[in-house]
């Protein structure tokens, strides 16, 4: 009982990272609005105020992955609070688009970071079998930060200069991230493979409430005893290489089979099926932040019991299925109430399927399947992919609208979907119940009999 509750405290504070996440990512949605009237802003500057978070996200993870192996996680994650916390002082602060785009380019570069820190922070704290749980706790921080961004937007729309204040929230979850971290032990694993067995021991002692922990550290120690340094030579050794192309493979498919031309564009997908007011259209998009946080508390529930890659055959029917009927609806020009009822229906489905799934499971599975010593490393890699692919989902989608259409973009995502299916049954290893270090050797073995 008492293991269960410190672990959970302690990553529920690193989630917080989480939070900040989907908070800044999702506040600008609304805030860009209100931003166009303090300055009269090009379609290109507006484009880069938006996407220079994803630049900054790009870049976080490429700087990072090499200090999280070598600093410690603890610490990087600290950096990366102080990060959010001066970046959303500045943007509430800043004199001129330019600054605004560079200050939201730095808390992007915090978000690329914290992508990934927290679930791996996470996964290293973490008991075997209550490890999906935990680590999504980072994810379902995410959503709610995404639902907080779009209802603190709606609180500050009435006034003047409201945006700042939109931006500007953002401090708070920041301070509560950078004083929590500084009660919270490093993760015993990262500290086993630096030879700090007696701060290991303390750490354990800690997170499980209990001191009797040398069997945990030799277990860990045992499933440690490869020499690997944090390094790109090692990362693209022969049997890391089937570990990467999953990370790069999932990261793929979270991003290419569209979800965020629902996050981001939700409102402008709901105008296109016909609502005409911008408060129906907002309205509908704070369902959908909604059914995102429900469903992803369901697949919490879930992870640990029937595994990830259940869950992720289920999600993905589910974002295939509701995709078709969507791309069908608008392919078959219906106007007026069914396009509506069709299209707010599918994207329901839609974002619950992929909250159950892709959500939790791409971040959860990828903090899973490296060797500690270079688990910061190979996680920055598949984090500049899940950053990059988003990038360019999010620039492409609306031309792809105007050249293909809006029913065949929907169907191109489903195919990815199709491909995801396969892709997730032959190349992704079941990892419930497994130790790191046994799922880490399993890649070994899987080497030798190559
Ligand atoms: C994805 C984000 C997405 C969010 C939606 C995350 O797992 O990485 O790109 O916006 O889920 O809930």
């Amino acid at each position: 009982m008492q293991q269960t509750s410190s672990v959970r405290l302690i990553s529920a504070i690193a989630a917080v990272g989480g939070l900040l996440f989907g908070y800044d990512t999702g506040v600008i949605s609304g805030a860009l609005l209100f931003i166009k009237e303090t300055w009269t802003l090009s379609a290109f500057e507006q484009g880069w105020i938006v996407s220079s978070v994803l630049v900054g996200a790009i870049l976080g993870a490429v700087f990072s992955g090499n200090l999280t192996d070598r600093l410690g996680r603890k610490r990087i994650i600290l950096l990366t609070a102080m990060a959010f916390f001066a970046g959303s002082l500045a943007t509430a602060l800043a004199r001129s688009p330019l600054e605004l785009m560079l200050y939201r380019g730095l808390i992007g570069f915090a978000i690329g970071i914290a992508s990934y820190t927290v679930p791996l922070y996470i996964s290293e704290i973490a008991p075997d079998d209550k490890r999906g749980a935990l680590v999504s706790l980072n994810q379902l921080a995410i959503t709610v930060g995404i639902v907080l961004s779009y209802l603190i937007d709606g609180a500050f729309a009435q006034i003047e200069h409201g945006w700042r204040y939109m931006m500007g929230v953002g401090v708070v979850p920041a301070l509560l991230l950078a004083a929590g971290m500084l009660f919270v032990p490093e993760t015993p694993r990262w500290l086993i493979s630096r030879s700090r067995t007696d701060q290991a021991k303390e750490a354990l002692c800690r997170i499980y409430g209990n001191c009797d922990v040398n069997g945990e550290i030799e277990k860990i120690r045992g499933g440690m005893l490869h020499e690997e340094q944090s390094s790109f030579r090692e990362l693209t050794a022969g049997w890391m290489r089937p570990a990467l192309l999953v990370g790069i493979g999932l990261m793929f498919i979270q991003q290419a089979t569209g979800i965020n031309t629902i996050i981001y564009y939700a409102p402008t997908i709901f105008q296109l099926s016909g609502f005409e007011s911008e408060v129906s259209a907002i309205s509908a998009t704070v369902g959908i932040g909604i059914i995102n946080v429900l469903m992803t508390i369901v697949s919490i529930r879930l992870l640990d019991r029937l595994g990830r890659k259940p869950l992720l055959y289920i999600g993905l029917w589910g974002m295939i299925i509701s995709l078709l009927v969507l791309g069908g609806a608008f392919f078959s020009g219906g106007s007026g109430g069914m396009l509506k009822i069709v299209s707010v229906a599918s994207l329901l489905v839609y974002v619950a399927a992929f909250a159950v799934s892709l959500g939790p499971i791409c971040w959860l599975v990828i903090s899973e399947i490296y060797p500690t010593q270079i688990r910061g490393l190979a996680m920055s890699v598949a984090t500049l992919a899940n950053w990059s692919f988003n990038l360019i989902v999010a620039l492409t989608f609306l031309p792809l609208i105007e050249f293909l259409g809006t029913a065949y973009t929907f169907w191109g995502f489903a195919l990815v979907g199709f491909w995801a299916l396969w892709f997730c049954r032959v190349k992704v290893p079941e990892t419930k119940g497994r130790s790191l270090e046994e799922i880490e050797n399993s890649w070994r073995q899987a080497n030798k009999s190559r």
